[in-house]
């Protein structure tokens, strides 16, 4: 068994930190097109939809012969949605600033996600992301540190004063894709999430830095959503809401697409979620999340650490999470699990489907002011296990109000905790091999 553990382990590790794919340099292109020669103008002034457009259309008559660049020179670069094709690398210049416009009709409206049945926020159709790919394979996008701007706070506004008509679009959305990098570029103001990839496998994306305005409403970092095989190593991400979170679909959409997150490593990352969580799960997670790994992270004046959230109705499953070796500082609450996130996408949901939270690792955490250790509430009648800490010592901001830890509905171990943690992680049926030894973890304890 437990070298069957082992086995599997390297196997997920391979997939992963692959040498392969991920270490060598990024694939060579043998044509190169720049964004000018289709009539762009890099004033921030002029639209250049079009030229983006038809660039990408001429990039795609290489897909066949080794794929091409498409290259775009220092400029400011003003455009409205447009598609990327395989075998294609978009590169940014250094100081080339892709800027989304601000004109709404420049992002066209599309069907909700199927594993969503509706917009996320508002019921219906939504905006199509800035930078898109739908079935794509081997795209990489990346520069020398230039800048994909989307020009979110006009879309902040409309949200906030329920102007809005459709759900805000993303920076960056990668549909059905596979063999996707993202890199050395720098994403700011998205108008809800940055980089989105759903329904997707080997996805990395690596050195890019993130940022939206500390109080937009509900702006996310990285999204990975229905996913498999994704890689997010040495990234900086300071957002309003959420600045990673994993999903997989919202309840009866989810469940009936059925297409979990899985395989997802986070490595070196420096996080800031000043009303959200730096590290979420959830709360669509209809579809599954399990087998991820996070190691290495820095989390600093967030509400929330990391969080793990659902709610009945939503079904699907959160299991085999490894988080380690965390260094937090003033946080509001480090450790989430909540089992009432009550938005859903209609009223028509089945509270009877319930999700399974289990085999939840969290150890070598360090905070620093820190209000609340851990508040972790499970579903009554289907309470979340083992969930298991282990070397965590969190000081606690001597303003503090309430106690340290608050804990119902779940069960689980905990070891050298401080402060020391509720009763309910000292459940006696939850022991340290079910806690240290499922496959994911000892891929982990390989690495
Ligand atoms: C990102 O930059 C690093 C350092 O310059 C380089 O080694 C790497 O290949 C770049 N990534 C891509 C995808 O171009
Ligand atoms: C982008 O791709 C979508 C999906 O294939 C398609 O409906 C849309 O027309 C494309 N947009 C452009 C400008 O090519
Ligand atoms: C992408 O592929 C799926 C499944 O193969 C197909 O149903 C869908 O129409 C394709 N979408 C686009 C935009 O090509
Ligand atoms: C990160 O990207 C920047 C350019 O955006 C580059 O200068 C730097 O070398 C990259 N670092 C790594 C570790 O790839
Ligand atoms: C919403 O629709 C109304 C009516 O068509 C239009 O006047 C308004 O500009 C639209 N707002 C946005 C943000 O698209
Ligand atoms: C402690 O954290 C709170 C936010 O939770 C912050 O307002 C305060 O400035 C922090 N104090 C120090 C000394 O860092
Ligand atoms: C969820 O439960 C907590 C405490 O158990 C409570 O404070 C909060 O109001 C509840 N939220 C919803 C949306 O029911
Ligand atoms: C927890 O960390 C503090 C420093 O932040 C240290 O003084 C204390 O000894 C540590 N406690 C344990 C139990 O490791
Ligand atoms: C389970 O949670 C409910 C609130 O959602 C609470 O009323 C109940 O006391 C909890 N049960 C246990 C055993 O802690
Ligand atoms: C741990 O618990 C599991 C399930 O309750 C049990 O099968 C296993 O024997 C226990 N292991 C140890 C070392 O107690």
């Amino acid at each position: 068994m437990v070298i069957a553990a082992l086995v599997l382990g390297v196997l997920a590790l391979i997939q992963c930190g692959d040498g392969r794919r991920w270490e060598e340099a990024p694939p060579s292109r043998p044509h190169s097109v720049t964004i000018t020669e289709f009539g762009a103008v890099g004033d921030g002034k002029t639209l250049n939809t079009l030229p983006f457009q038809n660039a990408v259309f001429y990039a795609r008559s290489f897909a066949d012969k080794g794929g091409a660049q498409l290259y775009v020179p220092k400029g400011r670069w003003l455009t409205g949605s447009f598609n990327l094709t395989s075998h294609l690398t978009l590169f940014l210049e250094e100081e080339a600033v892709i800027i989304g416009t601000k004109d709404p009709s420049q992002w066209p409206v599309v069907e909700p996600l199927p594993s969503y049945g509706e917009g996320i926020d508002l019921p219906g159709p939504r905006h199509r992301s800035l930078i898109n790919g739908y079935n794509l394979s081997d795209v990489v996008i990346t520069g020398n540190n230039g800048v994909v701007d989307g020009q979110g706070s006009i879309w902040w506004d409309w949200l906030q004063s329920h102007e809005l008509n459709h759900s805000r679009p993303h920076i960056v959305e990668f549909m059905n894709s596979q063999q996707i990098v993202v890199s050395n570029l720098t994403f700011l103001n998205s108008p809800a999430w940055s980089i989105h990839p759903v329904y997707c496998s080997n996805v990395k994306v690596h050195n890019v830095t993130i940022k939206t305005s500390l109080d937009a409403p509900l702006t996310d970092g990285i999204v990975p959503d229905s996913c498999s095989n994704v890689c997010i190593e040495d990234s900086s991400i300071s957002v309003s809401h959420d600045a990673i979170s994993l999903k997989s679909g919202w309840d009866k959409y989810g469940i009936s697409f059925a297409k979990p997150t899985s395989d997802v490593h986070i490595s070196r990352v420096d996080l800031r979620a000043s009303s959200g969580a730096a590290l979420a799960f959830g709360s669509e997670m209809s579809g599954g999340i399990s087998d991820i790994h996070v190691d290495h992270i820095r989390i600093d004046s967030s509400s929330k650490g990391i969080s793990f959230r659902t709610t009945p109705g939503r079904g699907g499953y959160i299991a085999e999470v490894v988080v380690t070796d965390v260094i937090m500082d003033s946080v509001r609450v480090a450790i989430e699990f909540i089992g009432n996130w009550s938005s859903h996408p209609d009223d028509h949901f089945d509270p009877s489907v319930l999700p399974l939270i289990d085999q939840i690792t969290l150890q070598n955490m360090e905070g620093t002011n820190i209000s609340v250790a851990g508040v972790l509430s499970g579903i009554e009648g289907d309470p979340f296990t083992a969930i298991c800490l282990s070397s965590l010592n969190f000081s606690i901001a001597e303003s503090a109000a309430s106690s340290a830890w608050s804990c119902s509905n779940v069960s689980g171990y905990s070891e050298s905790v401080f402060p020391e943690p509720c009763s309910e992680l000292h459940d006696p049926s939850t022991n340290s091999s079910i806690c240290f030894s499922f496959p994911s973890y000892s891929a982990l304890a390989v690495a």
